[in-house]
């Protein structure tokens, strides 16, 4: 991990640090609507280098699974790709224009996923064996015999204990570990460029998670594998990301380095996020003791979304929307502090009266 650049070395000219290349996933100015027209995702921009684990993170409701829903063609029924783009590999294969035979070529293959909830992605009435070795044969074009001694190495690679019995075995006689140690085979076993983890170790224990967090981390860099990592829990970014990707309200508001971002928020969401996870709140609705509420999915406000629930907030942040910028080292933020920096010292303005349904 990079050090922390000192305040006194920052000079607009510098150039940013070279981003990992080639990219695997674009995502550019991602719109996504729900219910008939309702913005849940807002101009969502973002890069994934090859082998890079970039973690998103925010409050339950900002948009993570809808933006990978989105990158994995696979958006619930009345949700839809209304803007922007996204790109896998480069040059691209532009995703949001794929045809469902195009998604079939792509989804499981180029890119693997892993949810929260294994048990709901494997059919309780095939043994696990069976699920990975049709992946396998469909995917991989492997013959009967090759894809059950790739299942076989597949599940000893995710650290599945006595692999051939587990072959056998139902998904309903496995642990929700097991379970998901299966659905990474599963997602891995047609070495794909990108692995997506929407909240996939949420629902387990905290050894079993660590453990599982592990796992992806090896599979990432025995196979070179970019990683999207979903989470609420900004110490599994600390210990597994390279990058964090920040959304609030639909949109990203930071984007960075993590040992910098967490070392130095640029925007007051994070920092609040932070606070949050130093005060020991992890695990029991820790995101939502952050004061106020998010605003509703889809309203349109003329300034910051977050400058209801921000301490710093001045008026300019409510008259006019606020630009995602780039700072430097490779970072962004969507706010108007100087450098975009809460160690830059005090704002440009006097704060902002409390307005009508600010919160306390
Ligand atoms: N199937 C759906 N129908 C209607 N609204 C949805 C649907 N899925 C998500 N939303 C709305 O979109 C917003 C973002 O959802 P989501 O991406 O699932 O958030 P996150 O994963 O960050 O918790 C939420 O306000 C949610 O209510
Ligand atoms: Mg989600």
């Amino acid at each position: 991990m990079s050090q922390l650049a000192e305040p006194t070395d920052r000079s607009p000219a510098a150039p940013a640090p070279a981003a990992p290349a080639p990219d695997v996933l674009t995502v550019e100015g991602l719109d996504v609507t729900v219910s008939g027209g309702v913005r849940a995702v807002r101009r969502v921009s973002f890069t994934l280098g090859r082998g890079e684990a970039v973690g998103l993170v925010g409050e339950s409701g900002s948009g993570k699974s809808l933006t990978c829903r989105s990158a994995l063609g696979v958006l619930p029924a009345g949700c839809e790709v209304s803007g922007g783009r996204i790109t896998l590999g480069a040059p691209g294969a532009e995703l949001t224009a794929f045809t469902r035979k195009q998604w079939d070529a792509v989804r499981g293959r180029r890119i693997g996923a892993v949810f929260q909830d294994p048990a709901s992605y494997l059919n309780p009435s095939l043994t696990v064996g069976r699920q990975l070795t049709e992946q396998l044969r469909v995917g991989a074009a492997l013959s009967r015999a090759e894809a059950r001694t790739r299942a076989v190495e597949l599940f000893t690679a995710v650290g599945l204990h006595r692999p051939e019995e587990v072959f056998h075995q139902y998904p309903h006689e496995l642990s929700g570990g097991m379970l998901q140690r299966v659905l990474i085979a599963i997602a891995v076993s047609c070495s794909p460029e990108l692995l997506i983890a929407d909240e996939a170790t949420t629902a387990l224990d905290v050894v079993i998670q660590a453990e599982i967090l592990e796992l992806l981390q090896r599979l990432r860099t025995e196979r070179g594998l970019a990683l999207l990592l979903v989470t609420h829990d900004l110490a599994v970014v600390a210990e597994s990301c390279d990058r964090v990707l920040v959304m609030y309200a639909g949109e990203i508001v930071e984007d960075g380095p993590t040992a910098e971002v967490l070392a130095s928020p640029a925007h007051p969401y994070t920092e609040a996020l932070l606070r949050v996870a130093s005060i020991g709140a992890w695990g029991r609705r820790e995101l939502d003791i952050i004061p106020g509420r998010p605003p509703e999915t889809g309203a349109e406000l003329p300034g910051c979304r977050f400058a209801d629930r921000c301490a710093h907030a001045v008026a300019r942040c409510t008259e006019a929307p606020v630009a995602l910028r780039s700072l430097e080292g490779g970072r962004r933020a969507r706010c108007l502090r100087p450098a975009g920096s809460l160690l830059d010292g005090a704002p440009e303005e006097a704060p902002a009266p409390v307005t009508e349904g600010a919160a306390v």
